[in-house]
């Protein structure tokens, strides 16, 4: 047993935030963010939470599914921003929708959603499960180091969610990680103990990002072809590829190595940046809400960030 995606939603915080905006905060131009990034504009909360950013999201996936929180049997939210270690995001989630499910969050950064997807699909492959919410959800803005102008302008706020169901859909997936603290991190922040000697370092993103970038690129194009080759297809027969959106010359870059055309790839980094966990949730119920997807079509997902890790799936929808 699987799954098939039987409804998506997003939702982004209303400020926009410009390259032209940052550029006041740090020394950085729109033309150096726009050509080595790809990043035109990104949305941060003024007074949202994490929280409140999921809850929005998985009440339009709910509404999309024309099921009512009730029926859910499972909520799994991934996210690396979380307002609170306890509750989780997924707990605050179940609350505000007035669901009564079990709900938990998953911490895999920006590959978080894929990983999300797979653990809901393992639950329904278990049995007993009618429908299952899985949320990728991110107020990067709270842990973003505002003063390093080569993270800062990448990052945005926002969640995506996707409601699933029991059927054949979610053909093939790889979860990948490449356990390491080097790359990229997010401390959980300086602790309270009188007794522990070592400095802890604060809550904020730290990134290498050229070991980063070179991760990214091999993870798409090995990721993609595992997967593609496990479920008997070429990645040409792929109608469109959904990548994290983490830069748009990775994604060009990983096109080049796996010798399809750039146009498969849905691209919408310019308008949110780097959304971590909610990027493949967003760009997804793009794709769904824009009618493009037709019965049959084969799909991927694919993602790579902190842990090191990285994803991927194909959908037939
Ligand atoms: O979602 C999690 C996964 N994250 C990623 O996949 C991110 C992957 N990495 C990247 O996207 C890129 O490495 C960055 C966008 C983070 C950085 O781009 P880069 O082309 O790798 O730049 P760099 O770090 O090699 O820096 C090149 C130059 C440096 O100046 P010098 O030393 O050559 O004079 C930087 O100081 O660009 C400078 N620089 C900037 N200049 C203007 C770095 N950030 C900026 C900036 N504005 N924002």
């Amino acid at each position: 047993m699987s799954i098939r995606i039987i409804g998506t939603g997003s939702y982004v915080p209303e400020k926009i935030l410009t390259n032209d905006d940052l550029s006041e905060l740090v020394d950085t131009s729109d033309e150096w963010i726009t050509q080595r990034v790809g990043v035109k504009q990104r949305h941060v909360s003024v007074n949202e939470t994490t929280a409140d950013l999921a809850v929005k999201a998985a009440q339009r996936a709910v509404e999309a599914a024309g099921i009512t929180a009730d029926e859910l049997d499972l909520i799994v939210t991934a996210t690396v921003s979380a307002d609170s270690l306890c509750p989780s995001t997924a707990a605050l989630v179940q609350a505000a929708i007035g669901a009564k499910c079990p709900a938990f969050d998953v911490s895999s950064a920006c590959s978080g959603f894929l990983f999300a997807l797979d653990t809901a699909a393992a639950f329904v492959a278990r049995g007993g499960i009618r429908h299952a919410l899985v949320i990728g959800a991110e107020r990067l803005s709270r842990i973003v180091n505002w003063t390093d102008r080569s993270t800062c302008v990448i990052f945005g706020d926002g969640a995506g969610a996707a409601v699933v169901a029991p059927g054949d859909n979610y053909l093939v997936s790889h979860l990948f990680t490449q356990g390491n603290d080097d790359v990229i991190s997010i401390p959980a922040g300086p602790g309270n103990s009188p007794f522990y000697e070592r400095e802890e370092p604060a809550r904020q993103i730290n990134m290498k990002g050229q070991e980063t970038f070179k991760f990214a690129v091999r993870r798409i194009a090995d990721d993609i072809r595992l997967v593609t080759a496990k479920a008997g297809i070429t990645p040409e027969q792929l109608k469109y590829i959904v990548p994290h959106q983490a830069n748009s010359r990775i994604i060009d870059l990983a096109a080049r190595k796996l010798g399809v055309p750039m146009e498969k790839f849905r691209l919408n980094i310019d308008r949110y940046g780097n959304t971590s966990s909610a990027s493949v949730a967003i760009s997804l119920d793009e794709l769904v809400r824009s009618g493009e997807l037709q019965p049959g079509d084969l799909i991927a997902l694919c993602a790579f960030g902190g842990g090191l890790s990285s994803a991927a799936c194909v959908i037939r929808w």
